[in-house]
């Protein structure tokens, strides 16, 4: 047995105990005859001690902050007087008889408890910013967040079905990361942007109550509350209407606030039309938020339909071409019409957005006409949804929420991505593990790619368009 106790486990009741603890060296103190080993696990932090009478004092001697050992020893009361408050365990310590070293650490870049490392920095050496006290309590959060979710669709009777991350590409609107297809030359897989025709077509399919913590892509220039890839709670209902949709997600997040922040959530939220939201907040993602609490729920509806692009001279949809237009608007003027869309916004970020779906192919192909998407392009793109809609579709609609910030509002972070494990910096670059990156001759041949690059002296001009 590595260890008999977690740290959190001892306390005043386990003095006389022999225990076998392992952890990192939070601090060390050498006090002459005597060290003291602040040892950390993931559960808190203990004071051990080290005295020149032990044989492996000469080992602790040699100890450097963040190395991972195991000590063997006696709890003991802390003589009085050198208590430490702060710490749950600031009562006893462990007198050391031995120690194992598993791993010394070398110099640190940085400190782990320090605040205003760089962000770059921090991402290098992902793995030891993930052990300072910030990011593990933001990643357990995270993780009681994502079960709360989850228990709360279970028991609401909904089912998780995965969906493919080889998939098409999809209307969200965003640029699609492409994964060239070695078995069909010239071809491209697309890293779905959302499930959104999978769960619609889960819904064909008599899933009722579809869900999933589902991964999405989308390739667009990144803010602090936008990842290259992120986290939705993705939500489709067949048989309801858009108060449905509203309620149960209003539920939802009542449950996992008090599950995990033990904070009362008032409900129903807010509802605020577009029209009304845009003319009293100029912003169709009000912040609400008062002296009183701390989260302003509120739900933006009845958004346009569709929006004018000047650049494209065509119109686009507002959310995606499958949101049921509002019926009576539609048929005096497609244009102008508003749809049945929602957006769920927290403290003046959008968390959510969906729709009700159309789930009748004939207005699906009006609103196509609209959108000047031609038969041929939308039985190309979703010529597989337009076909199930056909063969007995239910109506149906959804909902899907950034999980990413959530946590991040939640949490009270400056950013989404200090509530991922392993973001994305601001240039969607992974540092640690250094990619994108280059690959080899053969890997490309295989894929039928060849690399067209600008020459190195137009990289930067090359790089500062493609931003612009
Ligand atoms: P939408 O595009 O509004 O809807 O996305 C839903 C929610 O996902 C979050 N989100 C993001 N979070 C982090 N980084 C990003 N790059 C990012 N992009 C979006 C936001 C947003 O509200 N298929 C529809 C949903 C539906 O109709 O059911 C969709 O994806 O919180």
């Amino acid at each position: 047995m590595l260890r008999t106790h977690k740290i959190n486990e001892l306390n005043e009741s386990s003095v006389g105990k022999k225990v076998k603890l392992c952890g990192w060296v939070d601090t060390i103190r050498e006090h002459g005859k005597i060290i003291f080993i602040d040892l950390r696990d993931r559960y808190g932090k203990l004071q051990v001690v080290v005295s020149s009478d032990s044989k492996d004092f000469e080992k602790a001697k040699k100890l450097t902050k963040e190395s991972c050992i195991s000590i063997e020893g006696e709890v003991r009361k802390r003589p009085k007087g050198t208590e430490n408050t702060e710490l749950p365990t600031g009562k006893i310590e462990v007198y050391i008889s031995k120690i194992e070293v598993f791993n010394l650490c070398p110099p640190l870049p940085f400190d782990i408890h320090e605040k205003g490392v760089s962000e770059d920095v921090r991402l290098r050496y992902r793995f030891l910013d993930l052990r300072g006290e910030r990011m593990q309590k933001n990643i357990i959060k995270r993780n009681e967040i994502l079960n709360a979710v989850r228990n709360f669709f279970y028991k609401e009777g909904f089912i998780e079905i995965e969906t493919p991350v080889l998939a098409k590409s999809t209307p969200e609107g965003a640029r699609d990361y492409l994964v060239p297809s070695r078995n069909f030359p010239g071809k491209f897989y697309a890293l779905p942007q959302s499930p959104q025709l999978f769960k619609q077509i889960s819904q064909v399919a008599g899933f009722d109550r579809y869900i999933q913590i589902a991964r999405c892509f989308r390739d667009e220039d990144l803010r602090a509350d936008r990842q290259p890839e992120f986290t939705q709670v993705d939500v489709e209902m067949s048989f309801i209407e858009q108060d449905d949709i509203i309620n149960i997600i209003e539920k939802m997040l009542k449950y996992v606030f008090k599950e995990v922040l033990n904070y009362d959530i008032k409900i129903p939220f807010k509802r605020l039309s577009y029209e009304e939201a845009m003319k009293k907040y100029k912003n169709d993602k009000p912040d609400l938020k008062t002296a009183e609490e701390k989260f302003a729920f509120c739900w933006v509806v009845d958004f346009p339909l569709f929006e004018y692009n000047e650049e494209e001279k065509k119109y686009n949809s507002v959310h995606h071409p499958f949101t049921m237009p509002n019926m009576e608007d539609f048929k005096k003027n497609k244009e102008k019409a508003r749809s049945l869309a929602y957006d769920v916004v927290l403290n003046g970020v959008e968390i959510g957005g969906g729709s009700i779906r159309i789930h009748n192919s004939e207005i699906q192909q009006q609103i196509f006409d609209v959108l000047k998407i031609s038969k041929k392009e939308s039985q190309e793109k979703f010529g597989f949804l337009l076909e199930a809609l056909k063969f007995g579709a239910p109506p149906h609609g959804g909902i899907a929420l950034g999980l990413d910030r959530i946590a991040q509002l939640m949490l009270d972070e400056e950013s989404i991505r200090e509530v991922l494990a392993f973001p994305k910096n601001k240039e969607a670059r992974d540092i640690m593990l250094d990619s994108p990156s280059d690959v080899s001759e053969k890997q490309l041949k295989e894929i039928h790619i060849q690399l067209n690059l600008p020459k190195k002296e137009n990289f930067k001009t090359a790089k500062k368009k493609l931003k612009k």
